[in-house]
């Protein structure tokens, strides 16, 4: 199990360098450091999970609005919130090889033990533990590290940070929010954007990186509201964005932090886990944050950062329920929730040649493996592949030209005449069009119809040209 797991994660990396997804960054020059690029189909992958986590969550509702701050924000906002004393991950070295270990999760992966936070307890069970690198014993005393990025700025005197979340911006504009629009408690305000955090180790692909990208909202409410209604309404809708990324009820579960190991600002935090191949692990958090931004703000920076009921003039400074979500992590749930290997018998049709030239025909029966990224829709990077049957008959390639023109208008459609259909469709597969036209000579001498394919069920239809806008309309809607 746990093999086919870890199987599972190296097809996953492998698909997404070679249909460009994702890879490593800077790979000419040998990689940085865990960094990754996002390649045209990830990318536009990343921006549908993005655009439709933004529809869900401040376009179809009226009680949450939209913002944009800045990463280079003041140092005092981090002073604030704590992060600039106490953002602080454990971390250890082996003495022998260098290798460096975030110390927490190397006791836990060593002991079982969960000791985070607990300096002493960490270096006492690390005594007389080898090292899962080089087998030898012979530990660093593990000392805390702040994981903000540290820069300068022109201009400002004393040091400056790559915001460590998305959150701060939204507290410090908290005030401005309120004044230039009409919001009413309760209310959120989301905003999208790119964290950094100087994580001691970075891994598992996309899971743990350096730079990220969250989707955050702070949801204010009344301190006298009943908040545990509120937490448990947005569990739900939490989970239900996984599951219209295409993710499997089973595969997601809830994890209550116990009171113990509650943040310094959390009355009560419960992560969405996602069921990686590397075990189960966070993908997003839900926290009640209550007034500690609001408050902490207030008090630092001398202004007045409470909100006033105009019915009955009470005056408060409102509680914060945050629903963080991870960008990223969220792309890599829905690449493993996708991912689907089948055995197929196919058609003459579906497998062009490809399947007799990669040697899987036997006896006249096609015996093949397809992989293909079923994702919802919604999410798909190119929603409709439009090709030519041959690319050397100008006149089929000039009507599938002008149908991939006239589709582009309404949505990610891509134009591929390269190689036989049968590769082109595997090809697709991979990348998780769910559906492919096909133009052929039927088309441009009998009946203006093509074959439209589906890449779920690979069953053909032929449609008339002029009906193809109307029907993906409703097939994608
Ligand atoms: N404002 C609250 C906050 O930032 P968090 O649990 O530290 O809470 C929220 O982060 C989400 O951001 C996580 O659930 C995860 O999806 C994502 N995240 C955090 N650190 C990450 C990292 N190093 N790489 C990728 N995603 C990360």
């Amino acid at each position: 199990m746990k093999n086919e797991q870890n199987d599972l994660m190296e097809k996953i990396v492998s698909l997404c360098k070679r249909r460009g997804f994702v890879w490593p960054a800077c790979e000419i020059y040998g990689g940085f450091s865990a960094a990754y690029s996002y390649g045209p189909y990830g990318a536009q992958l990343k921006k549908n999970i993005k655009d439709l986590w933004w529809k869900k969550f401040v376009e179809e509702r009226e009680d949450i609005v939209g913002l944009d701050g800045p990463i280079l924000l003041h140092p005092k906002l981090w002073e604030a919130s704590g992060h600039t004393a106490g953002f602080n991950d454990a971390m250890v070295d082996c003495k022998e090889c260098k290798k460096r270990f975030r110390a927490d999760h190397l006791v836990k992966e060593l002991t079982g033990q969960d000791l985070e936070g607990d300096l002493a307890a960490m270096n006492d069970a690390l005594a007389g533990q080898k090292c899962p690198e080089c087998g030898k014993s012979s530990w660093t005393e593990a000392k805390m590290v702040n994981m903000m990025f540290k820069t300068e700025m022109n201009g400002f005197d004393g040091p400056v940070y790559l915001r460590p979340e998305t959150a701060g911006a939204i507290f410090v504009d908290f005030k401005n929010v309120c004044d230039s629009t009409r919001v009413k408690i309760p209310f959120g305000i989301a905003q999208i954007g790119k964290a950094f955090r100087n994580e001691i180790v970075a891994r598992n692909f996309i899971f743990r990186t350096r730079e990220f990208e969250q989707m955050e909202i702070e949801y204010l409410f009344d301190p006298e509201a009943r908040w545990e209604e509120l937490f448990d309404k947005w569990l739900v809708r939490q989970e239900e964005f996984y599951y219209a990324l295409g993710v499997q009820k089973e595969n997601l579960r809830r994890f209550e932090h116990p009171k113990e190991k509650l943040s310094h600002y959390s009355k009560k935090t419960v992560d969405l886990e996602y069921n990686f191949p590397f075990g189960w692990s966070e993908l997003s958090g839900l926290a009640n944050r209550t007034d500690f931004d609001l408050s902490t703000h207030a008090k630092l920076s001398g202004q007045d950062l409470s909100w006033t009921d105009s019915a009955t003039g009470r005056k408060f400074i409102p509680h914060v329920i945050e629903p963080s979500f991870g960008v990223d992590r969220a792309l890599l749930a829905a690449l493993l929730a996708a991912y689907t290997e089948e055995k197929i018998n196919n058609s003459p049709l579906e497998r062009g040649d490809s399947a007799a030239e990669s040697g899987c025909v036997k006896n006249g029966v096609t015996e093949e493996v397809r992989i293909v990224m079923k994702f919802p829709a919604k999410i798909a990077p190119v929603k409709i592949a439009i090709f030519p049957l041959l690319k050397n008959k100008p006149a089929l390639v000039e009507k599938a030209k002008n149908i991939f023109d006239e589709l582009k208008k309404d949505f990610t459609c891509e134009f591929d005449d390269n190689g036989n259909v049968g590769k082109r469709y595997r090809r697709q597969d991979e990348i998780g069009t769910p559906y492919c036209v096909t133009v052929d000579f039927d088309t441009i001498e009998k009946d203006d119809t093509v074959t439209v394919r589906d890449r779920d069920t690979m069953e053909q239809q032929r449609i008339k040209v002029s009906e193809l806008p109307k029907y993906f309309s409703e097939k994608l809607k």
